[in-house]
């Protein structure tokens, strides 16, 4: 059942989304040859709490930390660790806010220093897939008319998408219906209708798409080693077309 929500709730989510906003940005400027994964976590769980949120993630079917960061070939679900950042990298960064009852989801991958242009290109086009799924959240429209604009912008810069990970509804809990996969076909689905909220997030490698599930059973990577890219935006449906609830600028609304 796919939960629509009221106008109060939809900017009780924004509140939210900002803050997730502020709180990934405060991370990334963190994020410099040397720093330690459990020291970004450490940043993003403080500021959530300082400012009357929890990390949603934290105690999520017993996941450990606030963040989730994934280095590199890890696609998603990374636990924190004593990893250190090096130049080079590319570090995805992935947050669920709880604020006064109501979720917000985003994630970002950051650059480390200087990167290649290959790496700089998977960047580009993983936010290339996410602007162009966004813009098919259009009450009227179907969920997978999301799933192929994504899959389209991937395949043809020549990456790959994940198809065993999904966007999802999200709002009064972390993960609602529906599931949004990043490929397949226009047209199916369930009807997008106002109110409607939803977590797009394009998870993609500059490879292969397989992936395997590490020994923690959480992280995952790709099997073929090659870099992988994931942003995230929680985007409600309106009347007037998707608003993003979690986007940086709205920090500065709050
Ligand atoms: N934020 C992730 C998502 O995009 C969910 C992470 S679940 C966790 O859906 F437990 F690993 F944090
Ligand atoms: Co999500």
């Amino acid at each position: 059942m796919i939960i629509r929500k009221s106008a109060a709730e939809i900017e009780g989510m924004a509140r939210a989304g900002a803050l997730l906003a502020e709180t990934l940005a405060l991370v990334a400027d963190h994020l410099e040859p040397g720093v330690s994964m459990l020291e970004l976590d450490r940043i993003a769980d403080e500021h959530l709490r300082e400012n009357g949120a929890t990390p949603t993630s934290k105690g999520y079917k017993g996941y450990p930390a606030a963040l989730c960061i994934s280095p590199n070939s890890m696609v998603v679900h990374g636990i924190p660790t004593e990893y250190r950042a090096k130049e080079g990298d590319l570090i995805s960064l992935d947050l669920g806010v709880t604020l006064d009852g109501l979720v917000a989801d985003s994630a970002i991958t950051c650059p480390v220093g200087e990167i290649s242009p290959e790496s700089q290109r998977l960047l580009d086009v993983c936010q290339e897939a996410l602007a162009a799924g966004i813009e098919q959240a259009q009450v009227g429209n179907r969920v997978s008319d999301i799933s192929h604009a994504i899959q389209v912008v991937v395949e043809e810069a020549g990456f790959s998408v994940i198809r065993s990970l999904v966007g999802h509804g999200v709002g009064r809990s972390y993960h609602e219906d529906p599931q949004i996969p990043n490929y397949g076909p226009p047209g199916r689905g369930p009807q997008l209708q106002e109110g409607m909220t939803l977590a797009i997030e394009p998870m993609i490698t500059a490879g292969a798409p397989d992936v395997y599930v590490h020994d923690d059973d959480w992280s995952i990577s790709s099997v073929d080693e090659s870099l992988a890219a994931h942003f995230e935006h929680t985007v409600a449906l309106t009347a007037d077309g998707p608003r993003i609830l979690t986007a940086a600028g709205a920090a500065l609304l709050r």
